[in-house]
């Protein structure tokens, strides 16, 4: 059977995809950057995985204001990099996983997850950064990854409980595929970040390692965050945030914290990242 053996909080902060794809990493302000996901390359590659499922959020790429899903599965076979702006990254496409996709689009529909069936999209840096942070600049990336694009662009995105729970979703229809499969479940965005109106620039660090603490030793106070307190706390981008607690809940009730990165600045963001490994798997 198909198993969910750890699960990857990370941002996706476009301008890290920027520094690697034109060779600005060992500057001094993104060392420090690149420093903290060595690790997290070497436990990648140990760990293998043969598929990722990755939550993340769509920034008016692949959908405009014309239509706004709330939960978007990618059951395509291939995610191209989209142009956003200055050309598509230099980065491989993104092959998925058809099959695997199908079968936890009916499971989680038929648990009553109301999801987008995509059978094309384009992916933007909420999808391709996170890879690049964890695989670096392979010919082709590791494994086929699967896409969930959540809205958090347009009010009201969902709310931490029900993200939650969708991961405790995708996790039944996970373990209910018969191939043997070994998962990783991203979830990316954040962490505190404004990039508009008065408090443009804020960040939070004490709200942001309050909220790293909640994954990893209490999912559920965390998934109880509400929209308030992330606008207030963690400012009007720190909403992306709500697609950590996809993957957190897809997780076991107990997990460990293999690894934990926090780094402040990176653009307008804190830099946050971290590997919760599965008791079960
Ligand atoms: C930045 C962060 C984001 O999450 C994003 O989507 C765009 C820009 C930034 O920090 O610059
Ligand atoms: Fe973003």
């Amino acid at each position: 059977m198909a198993r969910i053996s750890a699960g990857v909080g990370c941002s996706h902060v476009p301008a890290i995809g920027v520094a690697v794809d034109q060779g600005l990493t060992e500057d001094d302000y993104w060392r420090p950057v690149f420093k903290g996901f060595e690790k997290s390359r070497e436990w990648m590659a140990e760990q293998n995985p043969d598929v990722v499922f990755l939550v993340y959020n769509d920034h008016c790429t692949a959908f405009d204001a014309s239509c706004i899903p709330t939960f978007a599965l990618g059951c395509a076979a291939e995610f191209h990099p989209a142009d956003e702006g200055w050309g598509p990254r230099p980065v491989p496409v993104v092959k998925g996983h058809p099959e695997l996709a199908s079968h936890i689009a009916q499971s989680v529909i038929l648990d009553e997850f109301d999801l987008t069936i995509m059978n094309e999209m384009e992916v933007d840096h909420g999808l391709t950064v996170p890879l690049t942070v964890m695989f670096d600049q392979p010919e082709e990336w590791p494994c086929p990854v699967i896409p969930l694009a959540v809205n958090v662009v347009q009010y009201p995105p969902p709310t931490g409980n029900r993200c939650f729970q969708l991961g405790k979703a995708i996790r039944r229809a996970i373990d209910t595929y018969q191939e043997d499969l070994n998962v990783v479940i991203f979830g990316t965005g954040g962490m505190s970040h404004q990039l508009q109106a008065e408090r443009a620039g804020l960040i939070n660090s004490d709200f942001d390692k309050q909220f790293l603490d909640l994954l990893t030793e209490d999912p559920v106070k965390g998934s109880k965050i509400t929209h308030l307190e992330y606008l207030r706390e963690a400012g009007s981008e720190g909403i992306e945030l709500v697609m950590w607690h996809v993957m957190r809940g897809a997780l076991d009730e107990k997990v460990t914290e293999v690894h934990r990165h926090y780094h402040v600045p990176a653009s307008n963001t804190a830099v946050g990242h971290i590997i919760l490994e599965n008791h079960s798997a």
